[in-house]
């Protein structure tokens, strides 16, 4: 494993993909970090549906007008869908474990991108989530987060710059304004 500070500071959202695959076992070790991820009351509240049929790919990247286009080109889409029968903690317990997911892609040297679903609309006014729904057969008793785009990076991303981290937005004992 990547020494996980380097990994953090290094991992940039991919939008660009080259076309080589993501193999089978790689698929595996993503998803099985989103399964590992924490939960509220360990409900486990969260759904994972994995794509990689181009044509359906190009459909869910009509989501949205804007912020949608990585999921035409990348080689894997994972949707995350929540279940706020079993948790009203879904919204945190599915962000924790797309993060998962995609620090396990970055360690795996694979790109990702997270692309905003929920509150979004698609250019006919209607949730994103709807059409996300429909598009994958999910019930619309859960309801979508994001959609994962994952792939090898086709672009070159700087790592963050550590010297210019928010500090100020940390305090100590107490806040300070
Ligand atoms: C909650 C959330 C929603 C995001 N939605 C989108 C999106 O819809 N489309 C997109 O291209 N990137 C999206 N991103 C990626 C951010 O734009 C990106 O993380 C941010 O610009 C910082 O860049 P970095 O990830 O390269 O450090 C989202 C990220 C988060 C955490």
């Amino acid at each position: 494993m990547t020494n996980f500070h380097d990994l953090i500071v290094a991992r940039r959202s991919i939008r660009n993909y080259t076309a080589e695959p993501i193999d089978p076992d790689s698929v595996k070790l993503i998803l099985e970090a989103g399964l590992l991820a924490p939960t509220s009351k360990s409900a486990r509240d969260w759904q994972f549906v994995a794509v990689d049929d181009k044509h359906t790919l190009e459909l869910l990247a009509q989501c949205k007008p804007l912020g949608a286009k990585p999921i035409e080109d990348c080689r894997l889409a994972i949707a995350v869908l929540g279940n706020p029968e079993l948790s009203d903690a879904w919204v945190e317990d599915c962000s924790i474990a797309a993060a998962f997911m995609q620090l396990q892609a970055a360690d795996l040297g694979i790109g990702s991108c997270w692309i905003q679903v929920r509150n979004r609309f698609s250019a006919d006014g209607n949730p994103a989530e709807e059409y996300v729904q429909q598009q994958l057969m999910i019930p619309d008793t859960l309801p979508v987060l994001c959609v994962l785009t994952f792939g090898y990076a086709a672009q070159e991303r700087k790592p963050q710059n550590v010297d210019k981290l928010l500090w100020e937005r940390v305090h100590i004992g107490q806040w300070k304004g």
